[in-house]
């Protein structure tokens, strides 16, 4: 089995404005674990620097500090081909994410080829419609010479969804895999995802603006605001007893159940006093400092 260990990940992204410059921190000294058959929720606002955290796992940008390790059961630590293979994204927009040129079936087989699952092409062709029924795309031998334009949005989702796990992943980051889809098939898809992570015993990485969909579909949440993780804990004391005033805002600001489609409204905040200097630690039940190396952190303290 795979585990990832995260960090204290700093991203800097340079701003050029005419001739100056300016740096923007985007991700500050965030430190995560991914196990086997757990879901950690990451969740912030527009902004607050999840996708680069999401691509930085992916490999598709370089951190500016830390590290990213991912480690088998045995202490060893995986190389760069098995990683490529076993941390798969799934994407916010199934319709940018997948090549209208290319039938569903190019979209599946091409993972499989390229990291070797299958041998010949009877074999790949098989193993696509079997990854298609697996994610409910059926009759699979009617949907696979398909377009993606042929389908509808949720069906796109699970054909990306069908395609990181194709190569054997282990690991998946899923990018706000339903804010695009309609509201009424977005559980769907993630009963879809729940019930694949239980069969293959995957490491998920959640990213939501969705503070219901997280406590429901995560055993974790982090709370990220302005690049600082600024609450962590298992998701129920996350959600039932938050203790920074940012997550008490989102939570405040969540869709309520007793009336659907309903925000309950969260009285308007100055963004700009929200203080993220330090983190609610539900694990170690404590605050810490944030915006720190992990090892450094040292308990503060703060009326909640
Ligand atoms: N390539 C880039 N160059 C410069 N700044 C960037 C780049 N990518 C992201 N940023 C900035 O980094 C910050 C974090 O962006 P990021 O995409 O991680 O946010 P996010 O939490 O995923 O937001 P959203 O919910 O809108 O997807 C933002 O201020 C963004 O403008
Ligand atoms: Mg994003």
């Amino acid at each position: 089995m795979t585990s990832v260990h995260v960090t204290d990940l700093v991203k800097d992204y340079t701003i050029r404005n005419g001739l100056k410059r300016t740096r923007l921190r985007a991700v500050d000294h965030v430190s995560l674990e991914l196990t086997p058959g757990r879901t950690v929720a990451l969740v912030g606002e527009s902004g607050s620097g999840k996708s680069t955290i999401a691509k930085i796992l992916t490999r598709m940008e370089k951190p500016t500090a830390g590290t990213v390790a991912v480690e088998r059961d045995d202490g060893t630590t995986v190389d760069r081909s098995a990683y490529r293979r076993e941390v798969q994204m799934v994407f916010q927009d199934p319709f940018a994410s997948l090549n209208p040129f290319h039938s569903i079936e190019h979209h599946i087989a091409r993972p499989l080829r390229i990291h070797n699952r299958t041998a010949k092409g009877e074999e790949t062709r098989e193993r696509v419609l079997e990854m298609l029924e697996r994610v409910n795309l059926t009759p699979a031998a009617n949907i696979a010479p398909r377009r993606p334009h042929e389908l509808s949005g949720g069906q796109r989702q699970r054909v990306a969804i069908a395609r990181a796990l194709a190569p054997g992943a282990k690991v998946l980051i899923a990018d706000e895999p339903v804010s695009m889809l309609d509201v009424s098939i977005r559980l769907g898809v993630l009963n879809l995802m729940g019930r694949l992570q239980r069969e293959d015993d995957l490491a998920v990485l959640y990213i939501t603006h969705d503070l219901a969909t997280a406590r429901h579909f995560s055993d974790e949440i982090t709370v990220l605001y302005r690049g600082r993780v600024v609450e962590r804990g298992p998701a129920d004391a996350v959600i039932l007893d938050p203790h920074h005033e940012y997550t008490k805002l989102l939570a405040a600001a969540a869709p309520d159940p007793e009336r659907p489609g309903r925000v309950t409204a969260a009285d308007p905040v100055d963004r700009d006093a929200i203080d993220n200097s330090a983190c609610y630690d539900h694990f170690a039940g404590e605050w810490r400092e944030a915006g720190v190396p992990a090892a450094e952190a040292k308990a503060v303290t703060r009326a909640d």
